[in-house]
């Protein structure tokens, strides 16, 4: 195969060596808040000071970070293949684009952004969002982290499907295959005949349905994988 097209599926892993902490692992963040609390429409219905402040502190770290070789090395990917690079993130941080990947598909919304309850304008989120800011299209004080929740539908999900449905390559980097559809997208892949590739620290949920498994750390995992289709 000349240029393979290529589908890249990143979770919390690509970005631990990076210092934000993941969802699953030992302490982690659904190990300190209850997914229902700061998770749902319903918990921000009911507490939106608590939810607020939940992803302020994680867009302040997220604001921090920098970016590592795992980040480095797919932005090197979408830079030099000469097939389609769909790169769709579960993460809501921005270390992709900070390591250089443009056109990033954020199928959970992002941190920098902010969404209106009301209207459904975006615009970028102020670093520190307070409770009950107005819209600035609709002038409502409806503005919400622009994360999607437990019970909405994730974004994009049409570009994704048609990317994969095209697929040559899947590869899946850091995600613990528990959260549908995202998890669902090796098996789209191997329908269509795609070779999948799992690159995690520890095998997850759905590592049966990979073809090949790639264990260890992002940042050199996902450094290998590049160099080994860079080079053919
Ligand atoms: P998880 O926390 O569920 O899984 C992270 C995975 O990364 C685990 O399987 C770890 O083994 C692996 N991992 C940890 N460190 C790693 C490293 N250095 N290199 C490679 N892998 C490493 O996170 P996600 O699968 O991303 O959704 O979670 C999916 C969704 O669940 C999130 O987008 C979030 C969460 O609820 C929403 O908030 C809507």
């Amino acid at each position: 195969m000349t240029h393979p097209s290529i589908v890249i599926l990143t979770g919390a892993g690509i970005s631990a060596e990076s210092g934000l902490g993941t969802f699953r692992d030992e302490g982690g963040l659904w190990a300190q808040h209850r997914i229902e609390d700061v998770a749902t429409p319903e918990g921000f219905a009911r507490n939106p000071a608590l939810v607020v402040d939940f992803y302020n502190k994680r867009r302040a770290q997220a604001h921090e970070a920098v970016p590592n070789a795992g980040h480095t090395a797919l932005a090197r990917l979408k830079a030099e293949h000469k097939g389609e690079v769909l790169l769709v993130t579960q993460n809501v941080d921005s270390l992709h684009e900070k390591a250089g990947s443009t056109d990033v598909v954020h199928m959970h919304g992002e941190l920098a952004s902010a969404l209106c309850a009301n209207c459904g304008h975006r615009w970028n989120a102020p670093l520190h969002m307070e409770v009950g800011e107005a819209c600035p299209a609709c002038a409502q004080p409806t503005a919400r982290p622009d994360i999607v929740w437990f019970g909405e539908i994730p974004y994009h999900m049409e570009r994704i499907e048609e990317a994969l449905s095209r697929a040559d390559i899947f590869a899946a980097i850091g995600t613990s295959g528990n959260v549908y559809p995202a998890a669902g997208f090796v098996q789209m892949a191997t329908y269509v005949g795609a070779r999948t590739v799992e690159m995690n620290l520890d095998p997850s949920e759905t590592v049966a349905l990979f073809e090949e498994t790639r264990p260890g750390k992002a940042s050199v995992t996902v450094a290998q994988w590049v160099d080994d289709i860079l080079n053919g």
